[in-house]
């Protein structure tokens, strides 16, 4: 969709580099990436294309939308970035939270993903019950991606390549373990692992193990696991489309 991006004020495109050099440094040190990623991905993925309801707009701010079932542990993560957003009062939640997800990406060696400030914050949590649910399969992710949220069969593939970072909490969601021998590295080492079966110590969610079986979605998992470049250029793509849901929308 063609976007028509706001204008920001000199002020606030200053705010957006200096917050952005200070999360570099402070997700780095708190090796916080794989959290802040899914910060940023569960506060746009609510996003419901048939209302224009939820998405990217500061409201995991609320401890409404962090007690969601789905939100396990989010809370842990906009206490760490709290500290920082005090710095920052011009910027809003919502630009803060996609930010964070751009530069955890970026500093675990990931694609460059693509930001435009301007989202403007609302005062109403979505309802619960958006988010894609683990133990089911590909017309259950079709329904989420592509009804709900508007994004495409490849986002569907190249965004669960997230999943090269961090791991399951059996205290947040119930599952346990990373699903790559490196959760801290970007990189497309999730396809390899998703391709090559079940191994020790790791873990494969049943809608990962979903993008095996799907005939539409198997062949991106098989073209990423060799091409990382490939993915890289997809997932920033998605991802950029993810961040930018009801935002922009000319
Ligand atoms: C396709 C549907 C998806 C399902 C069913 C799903 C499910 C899950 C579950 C159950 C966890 C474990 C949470 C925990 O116990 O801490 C998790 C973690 C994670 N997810 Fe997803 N996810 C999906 C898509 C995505 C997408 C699109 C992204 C980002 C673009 C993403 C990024 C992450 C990250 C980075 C973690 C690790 C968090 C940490 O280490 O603290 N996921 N996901």
């Amino acid at each position: 969709m063609m976007k028509n991006y706001p204008t920001a004020s000199e002020e606030y495109l200053k705010a957006i580099q200096k917050s952005k050099r200070k999360l570099r440094g402070f997700i780095a040190e708190k090796n916080c990436a794989p959290l802040m990623l899914r910060l940023a991905w569960h506060s746009a993925g609510t996003y419901d294309q048939s209302n224009k309801n939820g998405g990217p707009f500061g409201t995991m701010r609320f401890k409404a939308e962090q007690g969601h079932d789905a939100n396990n542990g989010i809370d842990i993560g906009i206490g760490l970035l709290d500290p920082i957003k005090e710095q920052f009062p011009v910027l809003s939640y919502a630009d803060f939270y996609q930010l964070a997800g751009v530069v955890a990406v970026e500093i675990t060696g990931g694609p460059e993903v693509p930001f435009h400030p301007g989202r403007v914050d609302k005062d109403e949590p979505p309802k619960e019950g958006r988010l894609p649910d683990a133990t089911k399969g590909s017309d259950h992710l079709r329904d989420i991606f592509v009804k709900q949220m508007g994004l495409s069969e490849q986002d569907i593939v190249a965004l669960s390549g997230a999943h090269t970072l961090g791991r399951c909490h059996k205290e947040r969601s119930g599952f346990d373990g990373a699903w790559t021998a490196n959760p801290l590295i970007f990189d497309n080492s999730y396809f390899k692992e998703l391709l090559s079966g079940e191994r020790e110590g790791l873990l494969q969610l049943p809608s990962d193990k979903a993008l095996l079986s799907d005939p539409v979605f198997r062949p991106y998992v098989d073209k990423y696991a060799v091409d990382e470049d490939a993915f890289f250029a997809d997932y920033a793509v998605a991802h950029q489309k993810l961040s930018e849901l009801g935002f922009a929308d000319a």
